[in-house]
This record gives C-alpha cells, sequence and structure tokens, in this order.
C-alpha cells in the first residue's frame, strides 16, 4: 500500500524534508505493522528537523518520536490486526523511521495496548511529553511527596512536559506553583491547574548561595542547567525534585549541601528506554486523569508539511502546550 510521510534526507549537509508518497516495501523490518493515524511534536522532534544533536545518523528518515493508530498486520502473538496501539520512545524517530507518516513498522516490544479510556488521538495529545510528565508525577510519589507536603513546582510549564506536569498535579490534590518565560501564558497556566505563576527569571539563574529559603516539597524540572541547581537549593526538607529535561542546557551548577544538609533528592526520570510493562499503568491513568476540557485547552494540530517550521518553534521555546500531528492533512 502507498502511504504519505515526512522524508528527511541529507543533500550535502543540509537536511531537507519533504512530504512523499512511499511504499509499505519502503518501511524498516519487523514483526508490527500499524496504520498510523497521529502523531505528535516533542522537543527532540525539533531536534532531529533541525538536525540539532546528530540524533540521525542514516538517511532518508522519516522523524516522530510518537505515533498511535491501528495494527494492521503482526507476526506477534501480543498484537492482532485491529488493536488499537501507541509508541513513544525506543529511539523511534531517531534511529528507526517513525509516526511522520500514515504507516510504521515497528517491534512488538515497543508497543502499548490504548487503554479503553483513551482515544488514538488523545494518545498523542499527551504523546511522550505527558508520559514522561506522568513519569515524573509517579517518581514523586513513589519517594514520598504527597499533596499535604507543600507547594510542588513545574518548571517549563507552558511547555508540553510542563503543561502535563501542571494539569497531573493539580488533578491529584497539589498545590502547584508553574514557572514560565512567557508571561502570557498565564491565564493558560491557571486554567489548567496552575495556582501560581512565576517568572523563569526568578529561578533562573544559579543559586547566590547553596541553601536558599525552603519553598518547595517537590518538583517536576523539564530545564536542567541553572534553573535546577536554582531549584535544588530552595527545596524543602526532604523535598524531592524529579529531573526529566535539559532546555536550559546540561551542567546543574549545585552543591552537595542541598543533599546531605536538606536530605533533598534528585530523581532522574527518562521515557525513552522504559519498558512497555512499565507505561501501560502510566498510560491508563493517564486516561483516568487528563479532563476532556484540558485535552482542548493544551493542543494544537498540525499535518505534515507543517512540521519543519513547528520544530524550529519548539527550538525556541515558542509551542504552547502540545502539538498534535494529523498524519492525514
Ligand atoms: N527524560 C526524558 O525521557 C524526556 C522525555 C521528553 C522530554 N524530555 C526533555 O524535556 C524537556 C521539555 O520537553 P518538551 O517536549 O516539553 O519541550 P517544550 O514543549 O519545548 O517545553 C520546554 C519548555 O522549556 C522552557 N524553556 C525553553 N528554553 C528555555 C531556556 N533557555 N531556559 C529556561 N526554560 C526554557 C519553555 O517553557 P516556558 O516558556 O514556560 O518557560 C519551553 O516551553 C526537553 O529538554 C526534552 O528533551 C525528556
Amino acid at each position: 500500500m502507498s502511504f504519505r510521510a515526512l522524508v528527511l534526507d541529507q543533500i550535502d549537509d543540509a537536511l531537507n524534508a519533504t512530504v512523499q508518497v512511499l511504499d509499505d516495501d519502503a518501511l524498516p523490518d519487523a514483526d508490527v505493522t500499524v496504520d498510523v493515524e497521529w502523531s505528535s511534536l516533542n522537543y527532540k522532534d525539533g531536534m532531529v528537523l533541525g538536525g540539532v544533536g546528530r540524533l540521525v545518523r542514516t538517511f532518508p528518515h522519516v522523524p516522530g518520536v510518537d505515533l498511535a493508530g491501528t495494527v494492521v498486520t503482526s507476526d506477534s502473538d501480543r498484537f492482532a490486526p485491529g488493536d488499537r496501539v501507541v509508541c513513544t520512545g525506543f529511539f523511534v524517530g531517531e534511529r528507526w523511521w517513525g509516526g511522520y507518516a500514515q504507516r510504521a513498522r515497528v517491534k512488538s516490544e515497543w508497543l502499548v495496548k490504548v487503554p479503553d479510556s483513551l482515544t488514538t488521538r488523545q494518545t498523542m495529545e499527551i504523546g511522550t511529553a505527558g508520559l514522561t510528565a506522568m513519569l515524573c508525577v509517579d517518581a514523586l510519589e513513589r519517594d514520598g511527596v504527597r499533596p499535604d507536603s507543600g507547594p510542588v513546582l513545574c518548571t517549563g510549564a507552558a511547555g508540553g512536559v510542563g503543561t502535563y506536569a501542571v494539569h497531573l498535579l493539580a488533578k491529584l490534590g497539589y498545590e502547584v506553583t508553574a514557572s514560565t518565560g512567557r508571561p502570557e501564558t498565564e491565564s493558560y497556566l491557571r486554567e489548567i491547574g496552575a495556582a501560581q505563576v512565576i517568572g523563569r527569571d526568578e529561578i533562573g539563574a544559579p543559586p547566590e548561595k547553596p541553601l536558599l529559603s525552603e519553598r518547595w516539597a517537590g518538583c517536576v524540572d523539564a530545564v536542567g542547567g541553572a534553573t535546577l541547581a536554582h531549584v535544588c537549593a530552595e527545596m524543602r526538607y526532604g523535598g524531592s525534585v524529579a529531573a526529566c529535561g535539559n532546555t536550559a542546557g546540561n551542567d546543574v551548577p549545585t552543591s552537595v549541601l542541598p543533599f546531605i544538609l536538606r536530605s533533598v533528592r534528585l530523581l532522574g526520570v527518562d521515557s525513552v528506554s522504559v519498558p512497555a510493562e512499565r507505561r501501560a499503568p502510566q498510560w491508563q491513568r493517564l486516561g483516568e486523569l487528563c479532563d476532556p476540557a484540558f485535552f482542548g485547552a493544551a493542543t494544537t494540530v498540525a499535518g505534515l508539511d507543517d512540521l519543519p517550521a513547528a520544530g524550529a518553534q519548539i527550538l525556541a521555546g515558542q509551542v504552547r502546550g502540545r502539538v498534535l500531528v494529523d498524519t492525514a492533512r
């Protein structure tokens, strides 16, 4: 069967993305073929589309770290034609052809069945960003952070991970402070659940002292860099930070003092290689926690042709919430 796909090619040293019509024979070899209905745009997709960090080594390439749709053929006894499935991470869209196409062929161990509480569209409104936020919330909970522990902070709040972290924590009863570099998103952040909104600048510089006034019982940090160091210095005694992102950089200029004097815990969260069996309960929970009205507020929709421009926007920190990709558009 032929299908539309966004194909990334390297010509000399420049990347060129075009929508092309491909045939099933072009797909990589694996045990499950999926009719992809929806995909999404994540920060990493922006990096792939923009050639940042050389995440893709083999061309031509179909980007898209997320995909959701319906199984067409399966050589796996875990999936049958007609099953609704979601695939995120596992380096799909980087080392393997991804979701910016109407068809994909992937390994069955990367797939999770879409829970009854979600549509395939909603799984891609959530996507890697929402799953990562859910895993961060899970990490904080497993580390003992409760709604009555005190206020929690979400950094990079108007972005994809931040949007979901704010909404999920608010739904669970936490008092959420959202940090953003875009003051114009304040009403949006309050609409999705933030009790307070602070400016990125307030926490964006390295801490002037190793320990600052205690503010946060928990934090979902999508930003890293000096922000993460600043947040560590402001954590309450015994508080936990779930660190998942690096939009502000990889170097974290912290001291050991928050950890050894305030028992602060830094919890690393990865959603790329976490096994499928640990993902399924998180998808289930996302279906229970996300409000239909929240999906409406948090999502904009793009077609395959729109993705190169949207990728540049996400790298520039200009995307609010999540971009859903309609593969038929
Ligand atoms: N660990 C994992 O498995 C995993 C999975 C998914 C994503 N991630 C990482 O998580 C991060 C967020 O991903 P995303 O998809 O949510 O991206 P996104 O939608 O672009 O959100 C990132 C947000 O970070 C803030 N930001 C951007 N540049 C900044 C800067 N220089 N300093 C401070 N804040 C800045 C902006 O929020 P405001 O405008 O509100 O300030 C931006 O919206 C990325 O680093 C991504 O690679 C990691």
